[in-house]
């Protein structure tokens, strides 16, 4: 089933030029662009957005990086594109990703881990409509 998930091309990858090296993973891996677009987001934006982790201990380190400089915003689709994109991202922390995944071989750490994806189909539908209006998608 084609299916669409949302994106996130974090700060810390976009400040270190890697933002065409992910997208060619992305592309490789046969994933369609639907939409994508550049935005610095504020800390609030980034608090809605990840509103789910926020009691959290990192929630706020999270959020301030999150708006600590531009991202890319993207939705991805292709055939099973929610858990697909989980397995091209690896492990929250690179430390723990596998060989050949985007975070192994562009992250930094467990929070400065250069890409988002959402984790389930509501949390697709809710990610993507946070960021993106509906005349967007094309
Ligand atoms: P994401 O939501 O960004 O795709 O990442 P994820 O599902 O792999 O990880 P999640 O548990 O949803 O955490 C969201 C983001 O919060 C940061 N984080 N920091 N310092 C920490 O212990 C910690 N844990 C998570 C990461 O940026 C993670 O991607
Ligand atoms: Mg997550």
């Amino acid at each position: 089933m084609l299916q669409r998930t949302f994106s996130i091309i974090k700060p810390d990858a976009v400040s270190k030029n890697l933002t065409g090296a992910i997208l060619s993973e992305i592309e490789k891996a046969g994933f369609r662009i639907v939409a994508i677009k550049k935005e610095f987001i504020t800390k609030r934006e980034a608090e809605g957005f990840y509103a789910v982790h926020c009691d959290k201990p990192f929630f706020n380190g999270l959020t301030d990086f999150m708006s600590s400089g531009p991202l890319y915003l993207m939705v991805l689709e292709k055939e099973n594109a929610i858990a697909d994109l989980r397995k091209l991202m690896g492990a929250t922390n690179p430390a723990n990703a596998e060989e050949g995944t985007i975070r192994k071989k562009f992250a930094a750490s467990i929070q400065e881990n250069a890409i988002h994806g959402s984790d389930g189909e509501e949390t697709a539908a809710f990610e993507i409509g946070y960021w993106f209006a509906g005349y967007e998608l094309l």
